[in-house]
């Protein structure tokens, strides 16, 4: 049977193509479809609030038992999230949460928000998308969506999750496209964002069949006011990770120019970015730092060199940003030893504090951080007294070469702090710190975000990209002592 059907998420019910999916699109316009999300961190929480608000029934599927006691107390942990709001849809009963799947029969909509990583050999590990798949797959019935958010290759949703999927759905002989659905539809969401939230970011979807796409386009647009749709999950999959890699791309391009001014002297690459900005058309700028950090731009582009490589193709660009971008935490580290060296101090003697733990301004996700890559280097170039300061942070552990992990102290930014330290490094810009104290109290700053271009004195700064090679920039300064 041909499954798919021309049609718009806004005739999805007048076009024939099966009661299954005209009893789903009723209820999800009016409001009474059950929306599940499976997964409630970053990108499931914020989601299942977001149509919990909306009026609909949600609830949220996790294996963190943790998570889901203090989602059910109300008690609001995402930084992006209104308290409040979490309190008010949590005591109104529309949003719960649950590590058991029992109430998976009652959803409409399924939403998968779980972990895409690495494995140690930076192969994708899709078990977290395999293991909801068949949580959800103990409960399918006629009448189901499932819409998978994680970032992932190409081929995911078709090859890893429908499998799955079809084999319950035959047992009640149901098929995909006609009694159940699938689609894919990449997460957009930007922590620390105020500007771009769930509502105004157009969303992509991509659906295994025609209907697929039109049902999950309905279902997307209860909560975003605009929704793309493509051919397939494969599109969709694919234009998720070319966003990604876009990013890894352009950062890696800036990181390795912002080293070339340090070795050229005379030019800082920010003044270069601000003003090739000006141009209006054909530009966009993307700024140097210590390295990439959290959950997608490291990780995601990897999984498309996997797919590539079962292809006999290497992907040469995300290969050459990875390593570009992977080398400026070391170079941050070098920075460091350099104005210790320039102190009356000896490496097993100095005290360094690291500004900004998070891997990006004004969130507290510090995954993949390149706070913790340069925390390691310092420590194993053996400077052993590192603390670290971020309003948004509470602990940070670091890995050692031995295997084992270390606590690293954490301190309030004080002006006796600050006096106390030899080198201050600034890894995360984020907007609380207080950048005109730092710079009037520090020591010695290696800034690695930019974050003290306003400052009064920069006479004890070192800017990474900035223009001036590190030892000879250190030498015609003057550190405060
Ligand atoms: N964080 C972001 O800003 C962002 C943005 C876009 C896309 N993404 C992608 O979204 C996906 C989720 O990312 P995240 O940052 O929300 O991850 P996260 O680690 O914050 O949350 C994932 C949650 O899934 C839960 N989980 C794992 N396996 C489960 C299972 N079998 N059943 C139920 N729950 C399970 C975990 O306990 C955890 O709470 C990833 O693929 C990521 O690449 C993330």
């Amino acid at each position: 049977m041909d499954t798919r059907a021309s049609t718009t998420a806004e005739s999805v019910s007048e076009n024939g193509v099966g009661p299954s999916v005209q009893r789903l699109a009723a209820k999800l316009r009016q409001k009474q479809a059950r929306i599940g999300v499976v997964g409630l961190g970053y990108v499931g929480l914020p989601l299942a609030v977001e149509f919990a608000d909306r009026g609909f029934q949600t609830v949220g599927f996790d294996v963190d038992s943790e998570c889901v006691e203090r989602l059910n107390d109300g008690d609001n942990w995402n930084e992006d999230l209104d308290d409040d709001t979490v309190r008010r849809v949590v005591e109104a009963g529309t949003l719960s949460a649950n590590t058991s799947f029992e109430q998976a029969g009652d959803v409409d909509v399924f939403f998968v928000c779980v972990p895409t990583p690495l494995t140690e050999h930076k192969d994708p590990d899709t078990s977290y998308i395999e293991s909801a798949t068949e949580s959800i797959a103990e409960h399918l019935r006629p009448g189901q969506l499932v819409v998978l958010k994680s970032t992932t290759y190409p081929g995911t949703t078709e090859e890893v999750m429908r499998p799955i999927l079809d084999e319950a759905a035959e047992e009640q002989d149901m098929e995909c496209g006609r009694d159940y659905f699938l689609a894919f539809s990449p997460e957009r969401i930007d922590p620390g964002n105020d500007e771009y939230t769930t509502a105004n970011t157009p969303i992509v979807v991509g659906g295994v069949t025609d209907t697929g796409t039109q049902v999950a386009e309905l279902a997307m647009k209860q909560i975003v006011e605009q929704v793309h749709t493509v051919d397939s999950p494969k599109v969709a999959e694919m234009e998720k990770l070319l966003e990604n890699i876009f990013r890894s791309v352009n950062i890696a391009l800036v990181n390795e120019l912002a080293q070339l001014c340090d070795r050229m002297g005379g030019v800082s690459m920010w003044d270069v970015i601000d003003a090739a900005a000006t141009k209006p058309f054909g530009f966009m700028p993307f700024y140097p730092g210590p390295g990439l950090g959290g959950h997608c731009i490291p990780v995601d582009p990897h999984y498309l060199s996997w797919l590539a490589r079962r292809h006999d193709f290497e992907t040469s660009f995300i290969t050459l940003s990875a390593q570009v971008n992977e080398q400026m935490p070391f170079y941050v580290a070098d920075a460091v030893v350099e104005a210790i060296a320039e102190q009356p101090t000896r490496l097993q003697d100095a005290k360094v504090l690291v500004l900004g733990v998070a891997f990006k301004k004004n969130v507290d996700d510090t995954r993949h951080s390149p706070a913790r890559t340069v925390t390691r280097l310092l420590r194993e170039k053996g400077i052993e007294q590192i603390r670290f300061a971020d309003p948004h942070v509470e602990k940070l552990s670091v890995d050692t070469k031995k295997g084992d992990s270390i606590e690293v102290p954490r301190v309030e930014v004080t002006e006796d702090v600050l006096e106390d330290h030899d080198v201050a490094v600034l890894l995360t810009d984020h907007d609380d710190f207080p950048y005109e104290t730092i710079s009037n109290h520090a020591t010695a700053i290696i800034d690695a975000r930019n974050g003290f271009e306003d400052a009064a004195d920069e006479n004890n700064v070192w800017l990474l990209g900035g223009g001036e090679n590190g030892t000879e920039s250190w030498e015609s300064r003057q550190v405060k002592s």
